[in-house]
């Protein structure tokens, strides 16, 4: 039996986050540059888009860059910002085919111009895919994405739109950069780190974390699959009593 075989569609998570690491411990093992691994990870990547989407996920967040690899050497930084060029002119049709729209998070103005005007580019052309929503998170830290939601919400209140004291978790949501999301029930890490790394940290209160040892560019569609129904066989009780959640059930 696979693992796809063990999960339940109609009780699919809505959202799954993924921080998809290891792709520099890959290439170093096999000798290899780590750009190389990077160029691996890629193909992983497309992988788990048809996964998720095959399976009916709504949402998914692929961590592909944070606030902190800004201060990785340069040279592999501008080899990952290529890659990111790369695939979204390679993929942009497999989003198009599998009717997904993409959409990013994170501080895009640090990001070159050609880089951002491919993203923005992507994400207009694939704006009517319906069946998954495909969430790149690229120049992203949930600290920064926190400070500028406090920056706004104050502003607001500089100017007089909103009352300090009316303030709620419902502001804070809409002026996180994933407004409009729904706070991810998976988060998935590879490479056997068990850290968040500045990754969602006011979305994944409640979140199932999920670590495998499996390094990102080995990650594929079983590896998703097997997530999946390990993340199906948790109870999640969100602070109530195990008898409080059969009772509802
Ligand atoms: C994840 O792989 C990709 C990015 C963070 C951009 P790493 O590059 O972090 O690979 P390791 O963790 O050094 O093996
Ligand atoms: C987290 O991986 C960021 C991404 C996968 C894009 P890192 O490799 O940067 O995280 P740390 O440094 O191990 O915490
Ligand atoms: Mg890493």
């Amino acid at each position: 039996m696979t693992f796809r075989d063990q999960i339940n569609t109609s009780r699919l998570p809505r959202h799954v986050a993924v921080i998809m690491d290891g792709n520099g411990r890959w290439a170093r093992r096999r000798g290899k540059e780590r750009v190389f691994g990077h160029h691996q990870g890629a193909r992983a990547v497309r992988k788990v888009i048809e996964a998720a989407a095959e399976l009916g996920i709504e949402y998914l967040t692929l961590y592909a860059f944070s606030t902190e690899n800004w201060n990785r050497p340069d040279d592999e930084i501008s080899a990952l910002m290529d890659l990111m060029i790369d695939s979204l002119n390679n993929e942009t049709e497999t989003l198009l085919k599998n009717k997904i729209s993409a959409k990013v998070i994170g501080d895009i103005n640090r990001l070159s111009e050609n880089v951002r005007t491919k993203l923005l580019e992507t994400i207009e052309v694939t704006a009517g895919g319906t069946r998954m929503k495909l969430v790149v998170a690229l120049s992203y830290s949930s600290r920064w994405e926190i400070t500028t939601a406090c920056r706004r919400i104050a502003s607001a209140v500089q100017k007089g739109h909103l009352r300090a004291d009316h303030i709620t978790e419902e502001t804070v949501n809409a002026n996180l950069e994933t407004a409009g999301i729904p706070d991810p029930e998976l988060m998935i890490r590879t490479s056997g780190e068990k850290r968040v790394s500045n990754f969602l940290l006011w979305q994944l209160a409640y979140t199932e974390l999920y670590f495998t040892e499996r390094l990102w560019p080995d990650f594929g569609k079983e590896d998703f699959y097997k997530a999946i129904a390990d993340f199906q066989k948790r109870e999640r009780r969100y602070g109530k009593t195990s008898e409080q959640i059969a009772e509802n059930n």
